[in-house]
């Protein structure tokens, strides 16, 4: 993917989160250079930050998700079953982009939908090896009501509306009609780590640098943050 669509599709998911009235926190405008001058380890260490996916495969517009953690806790904590042990993000998924079927092993996620079109979920529970189970149907809450689905139905949320997924429930999710605000509260959560797709693919994007970033990505901290590039 390369860095000037990069620079692009955060401008314009800057424009479309603040069309709602929601603002991002102070970091999200830093420059690459404050940034990896300043590295806060609440902000580089949590992994806090911007987060433009094409899953590596080039195809942004139909197989995608923009994403900025906003805040994200400790697993440390988590291990101690006391303190930061939540995470929250925003995200937008784009009319009929997909965000591929995966499931987590440590992180439940509540999807919500902040604003903008229908959110579309497909679910699936999980087989006792870890795999899909095509046909078990799902039962899920949806903000406090469960909700029980047959094997192949889809979940459709209206702006307002959310659904709680524990681990080892399958999802994927696009937007229908309009561009969706999504909002994310999690278990601490660590992309590197606990995302199981259920094909073959990456969980960043790979960069073809042909302008400066506007703002680093959290897959360009580690680059950045030895200290060479820029
Ligand atoms: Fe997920």
């Amino acid at each position: 993917m390369k860095r000037s669509r990069i620079n692009e599709i955060i401008r314009e998911g800057d424009a479309f989160i603040r069309s709602f009235g929601f603002r991002l926190p102070p970091f999200a405008y830093w420059s690459p250079r404050e940034l990896a001058d300043r590295r806060p380890e609440g902000i580089v260490g949590a992994r806090l930050g911007w987060d433009i996916t094409d899953y590596g495969q080039g195809r942004f517009d139909e197989l995608g998700l923009f994403l900025f953690t906003v805040r994200n806790g400790r697993a440390a904590d988590l291990a101690r079953g006391s303190g930061m042990l939540y995470a929250e993000k925003i995200m937008i998924s784009r009319k009929d982009q997909l965000s591929p079927m995966h499931r987590h092993v440590v992180k439940a996620e509540d999807i919500i939908n902040r604003g903008g079109g229908r959110l579309v979920l497909q679910l699936h529970a999980s087989r006792a090896d870890g795999g899909i189970d095509a046909d078990a149907a799902v039962t899920v809450p949806c903000d406090g009501v469960e909700r029980s689905l047959p094997a192949s139905d889809l979940l459709s949320l209206e702006p307002g509306e959310s659904v709680t997924l524990f681990p080892g429930i399958w999802h994927a999710f696009w937007a229908e009609g309009a561009d969706v605000l999504i909002g994310e509260v999690s278990t601490v959560n660590d992309d590197v780590t606990d995302n199981v797709f259920a094909e073959p693919l990456g969980r960043f994007s790979s960069v073809e640098e042909d302008e400066p970033p506007l703002r680093l990505l959290v897959s360009d901290y580690d680059r950045w943050m030895a200290g060479g590039a820029g």
